[in-house]
């Protein structure tokens, strides 16, 4: 019998609190038995089935040695950092959906597991219930991986979809999203790519043994989409999806996570709908496999903990490190992609004072009144910017720019 704890009980704590209560399924399946000893929130829950095990102070949890598995699924830097640090320096094993802690301190974590023979694990940390960190460090074993390419964040996707199916403006969608329980009140991180953008980093220091910075991914989020964009993306055959995407060249990592159009039948990430994510990895033999599922949502991320916590009552042992040095990043401004501008001004008007960078073949009706779109050619971002500013010059008003997702 083994005694864990779950420091936070919100929607991944307590979906955690509700499977390893039926742990039954554990004794079936791997014949050990786990009981939850204690769970820390601020908060009172009266009336709650927690409220027995419920504690306020880290220390009753931190301090028990009966304690050997610590389920942290705060989130936010601290004090969970703190907690983390002293469970594992303890030899408690942390299991963790804390992408933010991973992403910013997890070189250090994992060494301070390593050193105590307890065991910081983060299957929850990206993809929700996707198995994508047991894949990624499978594939690691034998292969170079030289891109991970992905939708990342189920709060983004679901909004993507609802507002290009029902129309709607971002700022009712977010709502209706928040009053679902499908976004958070606080909706910032998801909103502005900053959550995919840490996801991709976990997943790139895995990759590259390194550190990867997430603050050093260009990160552009959803927030100024307008139904206007979704209606040119689909003139064009696409749909508007948040990506995160890196390539790794010689150990130098090109990352970016932003809106893409992505044309219907390029890419298996333009049919990915609601809160599901998809998320490729692309490696030296196996080339493409694409992992698909509920990225978010209390059972499937609870679910991806208990998996993590079945690995340590079976004693799979195997452990995983990136260093502390931080990787290479390559310069964003270097960065080539097509793109799609949406402005308003006449064909003629955008020819002359793209002097002569178009040509007639880039053109296509964007289905707005007043308003033409095309799409350039592949060009460096400088290039872009001064294109954009050739047009702005001669008086034509930029609606939006979106890169074109396309395999490299
Ligand atoms: N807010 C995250 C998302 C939760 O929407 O993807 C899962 O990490």
């Amino acid at each position: 019998m083994r005694n864990a704890a779950i420091m936070g009980y919100g929607v991944v704590g307590s979906g955690v609190f509700e499977l390893l209560r039926d742990s039954d399924v554990l004794v079936k399946k791997l014949g050990r038995h786990i009981s939850v000893k204690k769970v820390l929130d601020l908060r009172s829950f009266p009336g709650d089935i927690v409220e027995p095990f419920l504690t306020h102070e880290p220390d009753e949890i931190l301090n028990d040695d009966s304690i050997t598995i610590v389920v942290e699924t705060m989130g936010g830097l601290n004090p969970a950092y703190e907690y983390t640090k002293q469970a594992l320096s303890s030899g408690k094993h942390v299991i963790t959906s804390n992408k933010e802690l991973v992403s910013v301190h997890g070189s250090e974590l994992l060494s301070i597991a390593n050193e105590n023979n307890s065991r910081y694990l983060f299957e929850a940390s990206v993809g929700g219930g996707i198995p994508i960190i047991r894949a990624l460090k499978h594939t690691l074993l034998s292969e170079e991986v030289s891109q991970i390419t992905g939708i990342l964040n189920g709060t983004t996707n679901y909004i993507l979809t609802q507002m290009y199916s029902l129309g709607l403006s971002f700022a009712d969608t977010l709502r209706q999203a928040q009053e679902l329980g499908f976004a958070e009140r606080e909706p910032s991180s998801d909103i502005e790519g900053f959550d995919a953008s840490r996801k991709l980093a976990i997943l790139l220091s895995l990759c590259v043994n390194k550190q990867v910075n997430y603050s050093r991914i260009p990160t552009e989020g959803i927030s100024q989409l307008t139904y206007a964009d979704f209606i040119c993306a689909s003139k064009y055959g696409s749909v508007i999806k948040l990506i995160g995407r890196g390539d790794i060249k010689d150990g130098v990592i090109e990352a970016i996570v932003a809106p893409f159009l992505v044309q219907s039948g390029a890419s298996i990430l333009a049919e990915v709908g609601d809160v599901y994510n998809a998320i490729t990895i692309t490696s030296s033999m196996s080339d493409d496999n694409t992992f698909y599922g509920k990225g978010a949502g209390k059972l499937p991320t609870a679910g991806a903990i208990v998996g993590d916590i079945a690995d340590i009552l079976t004693g799979n042992l195997e452990t995983v490190e990136w260093g502390a040095d931080e990787a290479e990043m390559a310069e964003p401004t270097d960065a080539i992609y097509s793109w799609m501008v949406r402005a308003t001004a006449t064909k003629e008007k955008i020819h002359a004072a793209a002097r002569g960078l178009l040509d007639d073949s880039y053109f296509f009706e964007p289905g707005i009144e007043n308003q033409t779109s095309f799409v350039t050619l592949p060009l460096k971002h400088g290039d872009f910017l001064s294109l954009l500013t050739n047009l702005r010059s001669e008086g034509v008003t930029i609606e939006n720019t979106l890169r074109i997702f396309a395999d490299r």
